[in-house]
């Protein structure tokens, strides 16, 4: 049975019947199906097209078929087109003929548009409580940091020491901004179409303000012809779950390149890594290769939704069935990935005496500027002179804590001998103090900003 049909003269050629069905993505948006039918029934039962018995009948039909998906009973038929038809055909073989009146005054359009929004409401908080954990993996190994030291950089070049803490949680705020991006999102997902029609409204005396509370939506859109056409909170959320990746993706890359015997500041725990078919000493990251990689495929969907609804003329096209399997792929990604980057995050080991090995004096060198500029001399002074005793170092092969100190009075009557105290990374962290810095304290402080928003 297919809900239309009485004006064409044979039925649909097979292989493009399989093109048209939607039924293997859509079945999984049956309980907000039945959920919209339900709350329809409500609605066309006040508006007089339900008698009391037939919506009686309707509402218990619709609990069953609820039931039937919750328990996995449901059974579905070949000729269900897509999950509006199957939930439709169950009820009619549940209550006969009133499961009929069901679909006045309602399309399928405003009906797909209602369950992908209701679907949507539901997967926005299950990604908050996955990044909401992951934050949780960051502050822990934050916490565990205490006062390891390590590398910054800029450029990927050696630029100045920072704490272990602060570089994790550098990766804690662009989570924050992406859940907070995440719910900035729900009210404009929580704008219900139903009630709109196929494009130009219903004819029914449906109270679509009081369809909008019993769904649990904000609103009823405004406007039907917008409302069957609007996927721009599925382009949103796409551009959610992209840059999510691309977060992910930035950390992720961070780990391969710091796991490696290169740089050798974190080992991964086992659980978490993976071997070589060929060579039997490879310890592989292929969880956070394959967090980078999946940023990508995270891009293409939200362009490739870009690109769809880019060349739709007006309300329903039926190019834009194409919107859900985008969606639901980047919610399954990140449903896979985030609890196993937390797992993995949670079970990587620092390496601090590696950290600190790869820290030289020169990574000091804007505190040797500070110096002199603590002496009273203007700082693009201080950063050339600072930058003569790099070359200096460099060309007798010394470190910067080594070279003597005439060496530095020559480039400067106002270094004295505690010149030297400037080369500890630690007091270097230290002075970073204000708001926002490295220092012990101030990433204390963000910590506690962390629970006190928690
Ligand atoms: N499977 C369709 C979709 O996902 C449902 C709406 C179909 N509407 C129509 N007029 N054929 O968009």
């Amino acid at each position: 049975m297919t809900l239309w049909g009485g004006r064409f003269s044979t039925k649909l050629n097979d292989q493009a019947w399989d093109l048209n069905s939607s039924l293997s993505v859509d079945q999984r948006m049956a309980i907000q199906d039945v959920d919209g039918s339900i709350a329809w029934a409500d609605a066309i039962h006040k508006a007089g097209i339900l008698s009391d018995e037939e919506h009686e009948q309707i509402a218990l039909g619709l609990d069953t078929v609820k039931a039937e998906f919750s328990t996995g009973q449901f059974v579905f038929a070949p000729a269900d087109e897509d999950i509006h038809t199957a939930v439709e055909r169950r009820l009619s073989e549940l209550v006969g003929a009133a499961a009929g009146k069901l679909h006045t005054g309602r399309s399928r359009n405003d009906q797909v548009a209602t369950d992908f929004r209701l679907w949507m409401l539901g997967a926005i908080p299950q990604l908050d409580a996955a990044l909401k954990d992951l934050q949780s993996a960051l502050v822990e190994q934050a916490e565990a940091a205490g006062e390891i030291v390590m590398p910054g950089y800029t450029h990927l070049q050696r630029a100045q020491p920072i704490l272990l803490s602060h570089w994790w949680l550098s990766h804690y705020w662009p989570l924050d901004r992406d859940r907070a991006r995440l719910n900035d999102l729900t009210p404009r997902v929580a704008v219900l179409p139903l009630g709109c029609g196929a494009l130009a409204g219903t004819p029914l005396n449906v109270d679509r303000a009081a369809l909008a509370d019993a769904l649990h939506f904000a609103k009823p859109a405004p406007n039907s012809l917008d409302a069957v056409s609007d996927r721009d909170f599925a382009a949103e959320f796409l551009f959610s779950t992209t840059l999510i990746g691309v977060h992910l993706s930035k950390l992720a890359e961070q780990i391969v390149l710091y796991t490696s015997a290169e740089f050798g500041f974190f080992e991964l725990s086992d659980a978490y890594s993976t071997g070589s078919s060929l060579m039997p000493q490879k310890k592989n990251p292929d969880v956070f290769e394959l967090t980078r990689g999946k940023a990508g495929t995270l891009l293409g969907l939200l362009t490739g939704l870009l690109a769809t609804l880019k060349g739709l003329p007006s309300t329903y096209d039926k190019d834009l069935q194409e919107d859900k399997a985008a969606v639901f792929a980047a919610f399954d990604t990140l449903t896979i990935m985030l609890p196993v980057l937390a797992g993995a995050l949670r079970t990587i080991t620092a390496k601090p005496e590696r950290m600190r090995a790869a820290i030289d004096s020169t990574m000091m060198a804007t505190d040797l500027a500070d110096y002199l500029v603590n002496k009273g001399i203007p700082f693009r002074e201080t950063h050339a002179i600072a930058g003569k005793a790099v070359r200096a170092a460099l060309e007798s092969q010394l470190g910067l804590e080594q070279m003597p100190l005439e060496a530095y009075q020559a480039l400067s009557p106002a270094f004295e001998a505690d010149v030297y105290q400037v080369y500890d990374p630690l007091s270097s962290i230290q002075k970073r103090n204000a708001i926002g810095g490295t220092s012990l304290q101030s990433v204390k402080n963000q910590i506690q900003k962390i629970k006190e928003n928690q």
